[in-house]
């Protein structure tokens, strides 16, 4: 029997495999609320790798046209990214179709978003965490509930350098 885990309390340490014709110039990062973790993606990796072009969205509809969740907003101006200008939208099949590259903040979204996968799409859908094997970690934790923002962009950071150095020799 294989071993199962609970999702979000499983350890993960391989690196991901891309496969080698992979071109995202548009990634996609997708959270539930779109509020929290994939917006403060978003304006991560844009800041650090702005010849991607990046969005976000949630599984969810809860939060369809808000801007990100004001603490979030706070801890991440902490750091000089500005996030004010993103507004909450939901995840939809459309999206397989506009990037190259879809990151799941945990795997309840990784199997919300697949649930939408059209028949026959290719697109590669990812955890963010994939990127980040040095944590140990296979999820990112929700900020919304453990009021951890400081963590939650900690991790991020290191999600983010880990798919930009991933991404490099596609863009060099
Ligand atoms: P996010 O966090 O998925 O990182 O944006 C959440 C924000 C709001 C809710 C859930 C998660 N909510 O249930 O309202």
């Amino acid at each position: 029997m294989p071993r199962r885990s609970k999702p979000g309390h499983a350890t993960k340490t391989s690196a991901p495999i891309l496969p080698s014709r992979l071109e995202p110039s548009q990634i996609l990062f997708v959270c539930l609320g779109n509020i929290c973790r994939s917006p403060a993606a978003e304006g991560l990796f844009r800041a650090l790798e702005p010849s991607v072009d990046c969005d976000s969205a949630g599984t969810a509809s809860y939060h369809v046209g808000e801007p990100p969740y004001g603490a979030m907003r706070q801890a991440l101006k902490r750091r000089d990214v500005d996030v004010s200008d993103l507004r909450a939208r939901q995840f939809s099949a459309a999206d397989f179709s506009g990037f190259g590259l879809i990151l799941a903040m945990d795997l309840d979204n990784l199997a919300a978003i697949e649930a939408q996968r059209p028949r026959g799409n290719q697109v590669p859908v990812h955890l963010f965490t994939d990127f980040a094997p040095q944590t140990g970690v296979d999820h990112v934790p929700d900020p919304y509930y453990t009021r951890d923002f400081d963590g939650c962009l900690d991790l991020l950071e290191q999600a983010a350098a880990g798919l930009k150095q991933a991404l490099a020799p596609r863009h060099s």
